[in-house]
């Protein structure tokens, strides 16, 4: 699994650029099978979640090309129509394939994607909105199957906003026969990159950003090129390390309104955060003071992927720090290991109360999920002292060679398998 070494209190100064975003690039990879010719994607980021989605793209059929950060697919030729177990555990995510397949084929098949550490990661709005659009969809045995002899399109409400069921819906009302409306849609940035990148493929599809996206199905679809926004969730990562340490670190590729909910919180608390057209510059100016309270929600409130990451940042304020982590049910696996390395924190059901502590000691800590991993690495910055931290491959599914990237900025940190 590997493991990284990093030594502490090392400030962090220069600067550093932000990958393509894993969450817009894994519906948009899906995409791809829909116009049944070549989709150009540039901003790749060169990701362990990328590289399960290309395998199955592969699987179904297309053939796959990858230059450095362009990768290159040709869905014209599709092959199956199933996504097999194996292929499925790789990435629970991979739901996201769904809607994409039945819009080409007319049926699919995969197997549940099971649970992953964040909770049970449930998709029944997923297919009760593939259902109400005419899906005939069979779980049995594990294994989900779907057929779409009529798919019709129609308004669809979600009572919570999915990422993944709004990414879902866009996908399959491709092809149905009228309009579909989701209303209550999630309204994250990935989707709106999704909805760019089937319009660049000749689909009518309007609102995304807003509660509600519409979509006329039918319409023919062509080959298609696309540049993937930066990954919000990376940018907010690497500025919460920078602060940790204490550094001044500018961070370029970004789109600043994706993480101004971050940064906004951040300038005021001991730190300045400047936002540029497409960076922002990240300086210590005193003392760390606690938040008093963060609660996550959906876009555009505080995004649930930078609970871990800004609560290894608290575990060192001056004060406490009251969580309330809204979305996933299960998102505090990180807390015990930062606990071994001196945090002071106590969870009570979905919230956690961080009491901050003068220092973290380094010491060898397990990641066990990809945002909890990115806050044992915040933490270990931040301690003084050596820490181990194991269950690398956790942190590769969602931040390229972030050890490059970390001893680009000064940290003292290296891997080892
Ligand atoms: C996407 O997951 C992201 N993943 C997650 O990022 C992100 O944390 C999440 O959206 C919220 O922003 C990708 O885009 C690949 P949801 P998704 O459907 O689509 C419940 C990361 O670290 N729910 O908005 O799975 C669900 O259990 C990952 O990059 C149902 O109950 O998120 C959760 O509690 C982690 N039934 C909540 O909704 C459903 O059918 C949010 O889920 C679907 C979801």
């Amino acid at each position: 699994m590997g493991a990284l070494i990093i030594d502490g209190n090392i400030p962090l100064n220069g600067r550093i650029s932000v990958h393509g975003s894993k969450n817009s690039v894994l519906p948009i990879l899906a995409a791809a099978l829909l116009n049944g010719g070549e989709s150009i994607i540039h901003n790749c980021p060169d990701l362990r979640d990328v590289s399960s989605a290309v395998n199955i793209l592969k699987y179904l059929g297309c053939s796959v090309k990858r230059e450095k950060d362009v990768v290159i697919i040709d869905s014209s030729n599709l092959t199956c129509n199933d996504i097999p177990d194996n292929l499925m555990r790789e990435m629970r995510s991979s739901v996201i394939f769904l809607g994409a397949i039945i819009s080409r084929c007319g049926s699919a098949s995969l197997t549940f994607p099971g649970g992953c550490e964040l909770g049970p990661r449930p998709i029944d709005l997923h297919l009760a909105a593939l259902r109400e659009l005419g899906c005939a969809v069979l779980e049995e045995g594990g294994h989900i199957t779907c057929t779409a002899d009529n798919m019709q399109g129609k308004d669809i409400i979600l009572s919570f906003p999915s990422v993944g069921a709004t990414e879902n819906i866009m996908l399959a009302a491709v092809s149905c026969k009228g309009t579909t409306r989701i209303l209550n849609a999630a309204r994250e940035p990935e989707i709106e990159d999704l909805q760019r990148f089937l319009r660049a493929m000749g689909a009518n599809i309007s609102g995304a950003g807003s509660s509600t996206i519409e979509i006329v199905g039918g319409a023919r679809l062509h080959n298609a090129e696309h540049f993937v926004i930066p990954d919000r969730i990376v940018a907010s990562t690497y500025i919460i390390a920078a602060v940790m340490t204490g550094g001044e670190v500018l961070i370029e590729k970004i789109i600043p309104e994706h993480i101004m909910t971050v940064t906004s919180l951040l300038n005021g608390a001991g730190c300045s955060v400047t936002l540029g057209r497409d960076c922002a510059l990240v300086r210590r100016t005193g003392t760390l003071c606690a938040f008093r309270s963060i609660r996550t929600m959906p876009y555009p409130g505080f995004p649930t992927d930078v609970q871990p990451p800004l609560m290894a940042l608290t575990t060192r304020c001056v004060g406490t720090t009251v969580f309330i982590e809204n979305i996933f049910e299960n998102r505090y696996r990180h807390v015990s290991e930062l606990i071994r390395m001196g945090a002071d924190i106590k969870i009570e059901g979905k919230v956690a109360l961080v009491y901050g502590v003068r220092e973290l000691s380094g010491a060898k800590v397990a990641a066990t999920d990809l945002r909890g991993g990115a806050a044992l690495i915040i933490a270990a910055l931040g301690a003084d002292g050596t820490s181990e931290i194991t269950g690398v491959s956790h942190i590769d599914r969602g931040y390229e060679h972030i050890e490059n990237t970390l001893s680009q900025l000064g940290a003292k940190i290296r891997r080892v398998e």
